[in-house]
C-alpha cells in the first residue's frame, strides 16, 4: 500500500478517517469496524510523527470524536473529556504498570480496575447538588447538549444524595460527573426487533442503539428506549479543600453514596498479577454481562499522583484501556454454501476471507437461514460484520450495503439437500429467546439416512456433553460413517478391534484407547443418553429434566400418546414436545433406544420421587392447555381447551370443596355445580368438569401423572420437605472461591433448587461472593434472604445429594 507518497497516503488517511468520524459520530451507522478504524488512525499518527511537516493540528488523528451536531445547542465542558490510550496485550498492560511505578518513583503504586462500558460518554454538571446539564463528548471540548434526554435516563440522580453519616458532607458547589450511557444486550436485540417490525432503522450494536436514543430531539423518545447511566468518574469539582475525596477509589464511593450507578466489578490493587487476573475474569465472563464491555481500564487511584503523572495531548498518562480481543470484524462474504446439521437443517453458511474475531481465525459464520438472508439482505461479495462471542458460532451480523462491490451476487437457496440430493422440506420456526433462536423458516432435508445427517449426530453423540467418547473426534466419526462402519450410534459399540486398528492409520489413534473409551460409555445415565441421541429441541438442560420427570425413556415413549404430560414439565415448550414426538413416531428413537442397550449400553434412571402438584395447580394446567397443544399441532381430544370455561377462582373453590383428586373425580354434576356457587352458568361449566373427568384419554393422563408420582393433595405430601434447598430460587452473585458459577448453579439444580439471573420478589436466596453487584442491594429492596459464601457451603452440606 505505501507505493504512494506519503503526503498522498496522509491525505487518503485523513479522508477515511474524517468519513469514519461522520459515520460513527454523526450518522451512529459506522461501515467499518472498530479495529480498522484504529488501524487508520495509528498509520496516520505514525506517518504524521514521521513526517512532521505533513501533521496539521487539525488532523483526525489529533482529535477525540467527532463533530457536534447542529441539532443541539453546544456545551462547553469545564474540564475536557479526553480519551484512553489503549493497551492491545497482556505485554502492553504491564508495560503500562511498570511506567506508572517509574514515573510514581515508587515500587507501590495502588491502581484500580473496573469494566469499559461500551457506550456513548455523558458529562453531568450539578450546582450544589442538583443536575444542571448534560452533554456528549463532542469533540473533547464542547459537546451536545442532551440536558432534557438526561431526565429520563435511569442511573441519573436529579440531586445528590446526601448521606448522613458522611462527616465531611459538603457537596461541591460545581462538580462534573462523567460516565458511560449504555443499552443492555437484551433490551438492544429487543429494540432492533421492533425497529425492524416498524421498519425503522436497525442498530449495529447496543453503542449505536445507545447514541442514537441518548440524540434524539424528542426526549419522549429517549424515555421509549432502555438506557442507563454508569458512573466511572469526575471532571472538575469545585469544593472547599479537603471536602472532597482525593482518590478514585474514594471518589467511586462517594458517587455510589450520592445516587449513582457504578460498573460493577471494581478492583483495587497495588498487584499487576491481581489486576490481569481480575482482567482475565471479566474478559471470560463478558458474554454473561449485562452490558457490552470492551475491556478493562486501569487508573493510578490517587490523585495526587495523577497529576504527577499528568497527560499526553489528549489522554491521561495515568489511566490505560486494557481491550478485549473485538468481538467483531469486518470482512468480505467469499461465498455461500449450505451446511446439513443432525436435524437436517440445511444452514447457509458464509465463507469468508479469513479474519480475526475475538482472538481467534474466523473463515466461516453462520447466516442461520434463508431469510435472515434476505432481512440481512446478505450477497455473495458484500463486506459484512461478523461476531463471535465466546464459544459461540460466529454470524454476520450485518451487512455494509454502501460497501458493496458492484458484481456481488445474491445467493439462491438450494431446492434439494446438497449432501444426499433429496428434495428440501421447510418448517416455520418461532422466536425462542431463550434458545437464542431466530425466527423464520427452516428449510432442511428430510432424508433420515443422509450421510451429513449421520455424521452430524454422530459427532453430536460422542460429544463431551453426551457420551463423552473420547479419542472419537471428528475426523475418525466422518471416516466411520463413510466407510459405512456406523449406521448409527448404536454401531460404534459394535467396533471391534480389527475396525479400529484400520482406523489408526487415518488418525494417528490408538485402538485401544477408543476400545477402553467405548467400555467406559457403556456406563451412563439417562440424561446422557436423552441429550445425546440429538432429539429436536432438546439441549443438556432439557434432557435433564426430561430424565428426571419420566425416570426412563419408555415413559418418555408413552407420553408422546398423551401430549397434555408434557405441560407438566418445567421450561418445555411445544417445540420440545413436538421434537420428542417426531422423535419416536418418525425418527425410529425406539428402535435406536433399544438398539443401544443391546450393544451393551446401560444407563441409570433417576429414582422416582413424589411430587405434589395442589388440584388448583393442576386444574389450570389442563386449562392452558388448548392452546399449548394446537401450538404443538398435536391431536386433540375436542377441539376446545378441556376446562376453558373454568376461571382461577373456580378451580380454588373446587379444591377447598373436594379435598382430593379422587373426590373430584367421581363428583356428580350437582355437587361440582354448588361448590362452584350454584348458578345457571356453573352447572355448564361443572358438566364440562364432570365430562373432562369421565374421558377416558384424561383418565390416563391422571393416571400416568400419577405413574410418575404426582400428589393432588397436601396430606398426600406428608414427607418431610426433602431439603431446604428444593423448589427454592437461587441468584449467584460476585465470585466464589470454592467454586465456579456454573458449579454452584449444578449444586443447587441437584438438590431441587434453581438458579435464575435476577433478584425478584420469587427469588429465595441471594448467594453474594467476592465482589458481588448490585444484586445485593435488590435482595435487601426485596427483602430476600442474603448468603455469604461460607453460609451457602453450609446450606450444601446441610441438604447433601439426594
Ligand atoms: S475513564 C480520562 N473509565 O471509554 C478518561 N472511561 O476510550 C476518562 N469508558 O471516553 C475515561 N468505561 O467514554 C473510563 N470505566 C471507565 C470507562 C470509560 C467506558 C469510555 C469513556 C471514555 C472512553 C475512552
Amino acid at each position: 500500500m505505501p507505493s504512494r507518497s506519503p503526503a498522498a497516503r496522509v491525505r487518503e488517511l485523513r479522508a477515511q478517517v474524517e468519513r469514519a468520524n461522520v459515520l460513527y459520530y454523526e450518522k451512529d451507522a459506522p461501515e467499518i469496524s472498530d479495529a480498522e478504524y484504529d488501524a487508520l488512525v495509528r498509520e496516520l499518527r505514525e506517518l504524521e510523527a514521521r513526517h512532521p511537516k505533513l501533521a496539521r493540528p487539525d488532523s483526525p488523528a489529533q482529535k477525540v470524536g467527532g463533530k457536534r451536531s447542529e441539532k443541539f445547542r453546544p456545551f462547553t465542558h469545564r474540564s475536557p473529556m479526553l480519551s484512553l490510550a489503549n493497551a492491545l496485550h497482556e505485554d502492553e498492560a504491564r508495560r503500562f504498570f511498570t511506567r506508572m511505578r517509574e514515573l510514581a518513583g515508587t515500587s507501590r503504586v495502588q491502581f484500580s480496575a473496573e469494566p469499559k462500558l461500551d457506550g456513548v460518554a455523558l458529562n453531568l454538571l450539578y450546582r450544589n447538588g442538583a443536575l444542571e446539564a448534560a452533554a456528549t463528548r463532542g469533540d473533547g471540548e464542547t459537546g451536545e447538549d442532551v440536558t432534557a434526554n438526561a431526565a429520563v435516563i435511569s442511573g441519573i440522580p436529579q440531586k445528590l444524595n446526601s448521606p448522613s453519616s458522611s462527616e465531611s458532607d459538603s457537596v461541591p458547589e460545581l462538580l462534573e460527573v462523567r460516565g458511560e450511557v449504555v443499552i443492555a444486550t437484551a433490551d438492544f436485540a429487543e429494540l432492533n426487533r421492533k425497529q425492524a417490525e416498524s421498519g425503522g432503522k436497525i442498530f449495529a450494536n447496543p453503542r449505536n442503539a445507545a447514541a442514537g436514543a441518548l440524540r434524539q430531539l424528542d426526549s419522549q423518545i429517549t424515555a421509549s428506549r432502555p438506557l442507563s447511566f454508569f458512573a466511572y468518574g469526575i471532571g472538575s469539582a469545585e469544593a472547599p479543600p479537603d471536602s472532597f475525596p482525593r482518590a478514585h477509589s474514594a471518589v467511586c464511593k462517594w458517587l455510589d453514596e450520592r445516587g449513582f450507578e457504578l460498573p460493577k466489578l471494581r478492583k483495587f490493587s497495588d498487584d499487576e498479577e491481581v489486576l490481569l487476573r481480575y482482567f482475565a475474569k471479566i474478559r471470560d465472563e463478558r458474554a454473561d454481562m449485562p452490558y457490552a464491555t470492551d475491556g478493562v481500564v486501569y487508573k493510578v487511584d490517587d490523585f495526587t499522583l495523577q497529576k504527577k503523572i499528568g497527560y499526553v495531548s489528549r489522554e491521561p498518562r495515568f489511566a490505560v484501556a486494557h481491550k478485549f480481543p473485538s468481538e467483531t470484524a469486518l470482512t468480505r462474504i467469499e461465498n455461500i454454501d449450505i451446511q446439513v446439521g443432525r436435524t437436517g437443517v440445511m444452514t447457509p453458511v458464509a465463507r469468508l476471507a479469513p479474519v480475526v474475531v475475538g482472538g481467534v481465525v474466523v473463515s466461516n459464520a453462520t447466516l442461520h437461514n434463508s431469510r435472515q438472508i434476505e432481512k440481512l439482505d446478505a450477497r455473495i461479495g458484500d463486506y459484512a460484520e461478523v461476531r463471535r462471542a465466546g464459544d459461540v458460532i460466529p454470524r454476520v451480523e450485518s451487512v455494509i450495503i454502501a460497501r458493496r462491490p458492484a458484481d456481488a451476487r445474491k445467493f439462491v437457496f438450494p431446492a434439494a439437500c446438497p449432501v444426499c440430493g433429496t428434495p428440501a422440506k421447510s418448517r416455520e420456526m418461532k422466536r425462542d429467546a431463550k434458545k437464542k433462536q431466530a425466527e423464520g423458516e427452516w428449510i432442511y432435508c428430510p432424508n433420515l439416512k443422509c450421510p451429513a445427517r449421520l455424521r452430524g449426530r454422530l459427532r453430536h453423540f460422542v460429544s463431551r456433553a453426551a457420551m463423552d467418547l473420547e479419542g472419537f473426534g471428528v475426523i475418525l466419526v466422518d471416516h466411520l460413517v463413510n466407510s459405512g462402519k456406523a449406521e448409527k450410534p448404536a454401531d460404534l459399540f459394535k467396533l471391534t478391534r480389527e475396525d479400529l486398528l484400520a482406523m489408526e492409520k487415518i488418525a494417528d489413534l490408538s485402538a485401544d484407547n477408543l476400545l477402553a473409551a467405548l467400555e467406559a460409555g457403556k456406563r451412563t445415565e439417562l440424561a446422557r443418553v436423552i441429550f445425546a441421541l440429538g432429539i429436536d429441541g432438546v439441549g443438556e438442560t432439557t434432557a435433564r429434566e426430561l430424565a428426571k420427570f419420566f425416570g426412563s425413556y419408555e415413559n418418555m415413549r408413552d407420553a408422546v400418546e398423551l401430549p397434555e404430560i408434557f405441560a407438566f414439565i418445567p421450561d418445555i415448550g411445544t417445540e420440545t414436545a413436538t421434537g420428542i414426538r417426531r422423535f419416536f413416531q418418525q425418527e425410529g428413537g425406539e428402535a435406536e433406544l433399544e438398539a443401544l442397550r443391546a450393544a451393551g449400553v446401560d444407563w441409570t434412571n433417576p429414582a422416582p420421587k413424589p411430587r405434589f402438584c395442589p388440584l388448583p395447580e393442576f386444574l389450570a394446567k389442563m386449562r392452558n392447555l388448548g392452546a399449548v397443544i394446537q401450538r404443538a399441532r398435536i391431536h386433540l381430544v375436542s377441539d376446545q381447551p378441556p376446562l376453558h370455561r373454568l376461571g382461577a377462582a373456580g378451580a380454588e373453590k373446587l379444591a377447598q370443596a373436594f379435598p382430593d383428586m379422587p373426590s373430584l373425580r367421581d363428583a356428580p354434576v350437582e355437587k361440582i355445580t354448588d361448590a362452584l356457587g350454584g348458578k345457571n352458568q356453573d352447572q355448564e361449566t361443572a358438566q364440562r368438569i364432570a365430562d373432562f373427568f369421565r374421558h377416558p384419554h384424561y383418565a390416563e393422563v391422571i393416571a400416568f401423572l400419577e405413574r410418575l408420582g404426582f400428589e393432588w393433595t397436601e396430606a398426600a405430601n406428608t414427607e418431610p420437605a426433602a431439603n431446604g434447598i428444593a423448589g427454592k430460587v437461587f441468584v449467584l452473585t460476585g465470585t466464589l472461591s470454592a467454586m465456579s458459577r456454573s458449579e454452584a448453579k449444578a449444586q443447587i439444580e441437584e438438590r431441587g433448587g434453581k438458579a435464575t439471573g435476577s433478584v425478584s420478589a420469587r427469588t429465595d436466596y441471594v448467594v453474594a461472593g467476592e465482589n458481588p453487584g448490585s444484586k445485593v442491594d435488590a435482595a435487601k429492596k426485596h427483602g430476600v434472604k442474603i448468603l455469604d459464601e461460607a453460609a451457602f457451603a453450609e446450606l450444601l452440606a446441610e441438604n447433601g445429594q439426594e
